[in-house]
């Protein structure tokens, strides 16, 4: 079993990572730290347990962390997740409640229980874990893995020019993370930074191929075309709140240009976590601006030792047919598995019946089709 503690700010992307290692049978999410980010800390907390309720595992403690960052206000970006972060899924609220313990301790505790074996995951601000350590400096050593979805060194930020929106949420906490994982005992975490997550990109054919693989019907292929905000009809509960939070991902990149795909940051994040295996990664000391006027969250990466040794190891590239494969592979097997020990009268399919036909709905699709 790998031990990995998961530190996220959800939203949409940290949902399907938060699925997919549900999905893993080989993994002991030992517990989750809300961190405020993509919505406010309530919000991720309400929602990690919304999803672990439907996923069967509420034996996973979410744990609330600050509602602000070290230092600067919070901002928040409804506008790409949703109003409750999770894009249009209507999740049934949870019957669970947090832990009593913060998401900073959490973080302590867990790397304390299981030292030199924990995987930590962060897909959200950086809050959290910088003050877990600076409650408790010797934390970076105790950790076997550290993941850090964060970062655009040499792309353009998603937040401000220069800025990526995990880091430019919390600057003053990603610069004493990655100065703290500086010191000699720790390992250098890995850092999927948007130069590569962006490559990750989702797209309606991702969704037909899930539905499909996880035996649901009908089988719907978001198009740009719908009328916004078209819900989901698929039987099978996950799949139908899945594509219900990933219609409106698509929508927000569609609306900015960037084609009707979804960058899947957080899951890719997860998966190396995983299997750091799956990247290419170069050594660089990085550090994080936390004065400038136009630079205040830029991630800057000495890749040549000119500022001191490495401090982290950026990943550069990976097999992104390979990411997908795995991730809906093991999605939709949750899926299926959820649906088929479900016993409420759920109007689920029983396997070995026939999944319907892809489902195109807007007129546009339609046409395109014909
Ligand atoms: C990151 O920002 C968030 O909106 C996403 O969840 C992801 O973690 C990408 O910049
Ligand atoms: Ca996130």
């Amino acid at each position: 079993m790998t031990r990995l503690f998961f530190d996220c700010d959800t939203g949409i992307d940290d949902s399907l990572a938060l699925l997919y290692l549900l999905a893993r049978p080989d993994v002991d999410v030992i517990g989750i730290a809300s961190t405020a980010g993509n919505v406010p800390v309530d919000t991720v907390t309400a929602n990690n347990l919304a999803w672990l309720e439907l996923c069967g595992r509420t034996d996973i403690p979410v744990h609330t962390g600050s509602p602000v960052p070290l230092v600067a206000e919070l901002m928040t970006t409804e506008d790409t997740h949703g109003p409750a972060g999770v894009g249009y899924a209507e999740l049934p609220p949870a019957t669970t409640s947090e832990s009593q313990v913060d998401a900073a301790d959490a973080w302590i505790d867990a790397s304390l229980a299981h030292p030199g074996e924990l995987i930590g995951l962060v897909t959200g601000p950086l809050t959290s874990l910088a003050t877990a350590i600076r409650r408790d400096s010797a934390l970076p050593g105790r950790l076997a893995r550290l993941v850090i979805m964060g970062g655009a060194f040499h792309v353009h930020g998603n937040t401000t020019p220069v800025a990526e929106w995990n880091v430019a949420v919390d600057p003053e906490a990603a610069a004493e993370v990655f100065a703290a994982f500086g010191a000699e005992d720790a390992t250098p975490p890995i850092v999927c930074p948007l130069d590569l997550t962006e490559s990750v990109a989702l797209t309606p054919d991702h969704l037909v191929r899930l539905a499909a693989a996880a035996g649901s019907s009908p089988v719907e292929c978001p198009d740009p075309g719908d009328e916004p905000g078209l819900r989901s009809v698929a039987a099978n509960p996950l799949i139908r709140h899945v594509v219900d939070a990933v219609r409106f991902y698509l929508e927000f990149h569609h609306a900015h240009d960037e084609g009707y795909i979804a960058h899947l940051h957080d899951p890719f994040a997860a998966m190396v976590a995983l299997s750091p295996g799956i990247v290419t990664t170069i050594a660089a000391r990085v550090d994080v601006e936390v004065t400038g006027r136009l630079t205040r969250g830029m991630t800057v990466a000495d890749e040549r030792s000119m500022t001191g040794a490495p401090n982290a190891r950026i990943t550069t590239s990976t097999d992104v047919d390979a990411v997908f494969d795995e991730l809906l592979d093991r999605i939709a097997t949750l899926a299926r598995t959820l649906a088929s020990s479900d016993n409420s009268d759920s109007g689920l399919l029983a396997s070995g019946d026939r999944v319907g036909e892809t489902v195109r709905r807007s007129p546009a699709a339609q046409a395109r089709r014909a």
